[in-house]
């Protein structure tokens, strides 16, 4: 989704290349357009485009602006094209008032046609640019910004974090949220708004989280929140812990490269949750069902869960996409654990299924991002310590989510050689990582390739179905995850001459059954790449090609460490292509619209 941004410096310094800084980071929630807007002399400065940050910035130096307060976007676009025209801030007609937005007015043409009627004149496309508008129709009627927002806000509907600035009122900026996220910073330099903590973890490492229609109040003072009769709101100040490199590429080509070789450190920096999973645990009582319910990468993460705490735990388990969730609200009780698992702690899918959830049943949320929606409404937070994912694929933070689930489930059902299994797992990732270089050389193969199968078994066939959203989501090739059981029942037919399929073969129970189907779609003419045990010489002869793990990889553990093979052939083939692993083509990182 959209990014937004606003600063507020203390001393009279221009704040451009700050909020440039600050809006860079948060390119992978938007990257088709990009606007800052500034005061100074009286008037709102405004310059933005269509295109990626870099593009823009060579074309408009969009450092180069006069102002020390402001606020910046980056746009993923729903409502319009990408264009100049709909990018952000927008403005009313005269300029007194300029917007960003993140998230979409669900009301806005009603709103716009009323407001067309009463003489308003629009110039884009989007659902935002009602705001400007009647922000400014309220200070004409004599609000002051503060107010002229929060009338603003009794007449929109729909998901929003907002930030605005006016002419009338200089050196403050207002901002306020709906279903989507803004936190407030307070750095020593001066005060600021984002979406998203690696905006400004620069600038400011103590935040404040702002609650739906509560109204923030930004000025060189200091950040006041008024509750909706106006009262303050004593906001508590949480401290992150997240470093600024952290949020950089430290010499990596690419984020996603980055994060994938911070895989190790994450499952170990997650395995600290131990105690506190112990004392949810021990909190939660009598369970007698789970129900795991997540969006993409985290809805593959939690079918992995179904597999293990119905196999290690005995307990009931079923796994919900978080937009299909409602059909299931009837089967819920105060003995069914329902947990969230998602990276952001955002997605507008999930956060209305927790509600929903949190009215019958005790609620988890396994959450990378500290203070994010979720983790504030979910009654249990487990955080994976994964630090800040900037790539829009997901790929450590989906090892820290199965870390948690198997730390959950080894706790639950006192499993200690699953505990001590656990422990090993940053090591076998690493030895994966050493194979990069053959990884990368492999995937040259597959340059023809326009579908790929990926097939596993058991705890294997999630890893199966993450193996092949990674490919399609970054290398745009389409592939498809498949219980090797069922590829007989169907998709066969589809395997020709030179189709690649990935076959995912730990050693344990599931390895001849998986082995038998490996045979079915080579005898058609397949083309086979084979995750196996190392020393497998069976599975060398009838691979076309495999990648080596560690035979001490138990299936039961394969998860966390043959997706990462996976992880990297996407990577690699997506190199190939000529994409942008980081910023696939239509995808946010966090979709806060359902
Ligand atoms: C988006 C992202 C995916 C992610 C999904 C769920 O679609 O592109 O990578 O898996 O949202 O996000 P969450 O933050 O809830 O895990």
């Amino acid at each position: 989704m959209c990014g937004i941004v606003g600063c507020i410096l203390k001393e009279d310094e221009d704040v451009a290349p700050i909020l440039f800084d600050c809006i860079s980071k948060l390119e992978y929630r938007g990257y088709d357009s990009i606007g800052l807007a500034t005061f100074s002399d009286n008037k709102i400065h405004i310059k933005k485009d269509k295109g990626k940050i870099i593009e823009v910035d060579n074309k408009l130096n969009l450092t180069d602006m006069p102002g020390s307060f402001g606020i910046a976007h980056v746009r993923w676009a729903t409502h319009g094209d990408p264009s100049k025209m709909n990018s952000h801030p927008h403005v009313d007609e005269e300029n007194t008032v300029a917007v960003v937005h993140n998230g979409i007015i669900e009301n806005y043409l009603e709103i716009k046609e009323k407001l067309t009627l009463e003489g308003h004149v629009f110039k884009s496309e989007t659902d935002t640019e009602v705001i400007p508008h009647l922000i400014q129709k309220f200070m004409d009627e004599k609000f002051d910004l503060e107010h002229a927002v929060r009338k603003t806000i009794e007449v929109i509907e729909g998901a929003y974090a907002i930030a605005a600035i006016s002419t009338r009122e200089p050196n403050k900026i207002v901002a306020t949220r709906k279903d989507s996220p803004l936190i407030v910073g307070l750095g020593e330099n001066g005060y600021y708004l984002a979406s998203d903590s690696p905006a400004i973890l620069k600038y400011a490492k103590d935040i404040i989280y702002p609650e739906k229609g509560e109204i923030v109040i930004v000025d060189r003072e200091g950040v006041i929140v008024h509750d909706e009769f106006d009262n303050v709101v004593n906001k508590q100040i949480e401290t992150i812990n997240w470093t600024p490199e952290m949020a950089e590429k430290e010499g990596y080509e690419h984020f996603m490269i980055k994060e994938i070789n911070e895989q190790a450190t994450a499952v170990t920096n997650t395995l600290t949750q131990k105690e506190n999973i112990q004392e949810i645990i021990d909190d939660v009582g009598d369970l007698q069902r789970v129900c795991f319910v997540a969006c993409g990468t985290s809805y593959h993460a939690s079918l992995t869960g179904k597999y293990l705490i119905e196999s290690i735990a005995g307990i009931p388990t079923d796994v919900i996409l978080a937009s299909e969730f409602k059909y299931s609200v009837n089967t819920l009780n105060d003995k069914t654990l329902v947990v969230f698992i998602s990276q952001s702690g955002e997605t507008a899918d999930s956060l209305k299924a927790l509600d929903v959830a949190n009215q019958t049943s005790k609620t988890l949320g396994i959450v990378n991002v500290a203070g994010s929606a979720i983790t504030r409404r979910a009654d249990y937070v487990i955080q994976t310590q994964a630090g800040p994912e900037i790539g829009v694929a997901a790929t450590k933070t989906y090892v820290a989510q199965l870390t948690s689930i198997y730390l959950f489930a080894a706790v639950l059902s006192k499993n200690e050689e699953l505990l001590s299994e656990l422990e090993k797992v940053p090591a076998f990732i690493d030895e994966v990582l050493e194979q990069d270089d053959f990884i990368k050389e492999l995937s040259k193969r597959y340059n023809y390739a326009r579908d790929f199968f990926y097939l596993g078994r058991g705890y294997s066939y999630p890893t199966a179905l993450e193996g092949a959203l990674k490919l399609k989501e970054i290398s745009y090739i389409h592939g498809e995850g498949y219980a090797a059981g069922e590829l007989k029942h169907g998709p066969l037919a589809l395997i020709d001459e030179g189709i690649p399929v990935v076959v995912i073969l730990p050693p344990g129970d599931n390895y001849r059954k998986t082995m038998s189907n490996l045979e079915e779609v080579k005898s058609r003419g397949a083309n086979v790449l084979a995750l196996g045990a190392e020393g497998d010489e069976s599975l060398k002869t009838k691979a076309d090609v495999v990648i080596p793990i560690n035979p001490d990889v138990k299936e039961i553990i394969a998860p966390l460490v043959y997706i990462v093979p996976l992880q990297l052939i996407a990577y690699y083939i997506t190199l190939e292509k000529g994409h942008d692993p980081d910023k696939p083509k239509n995808l946010a990182k966090c979709v806060t619209v359902e």
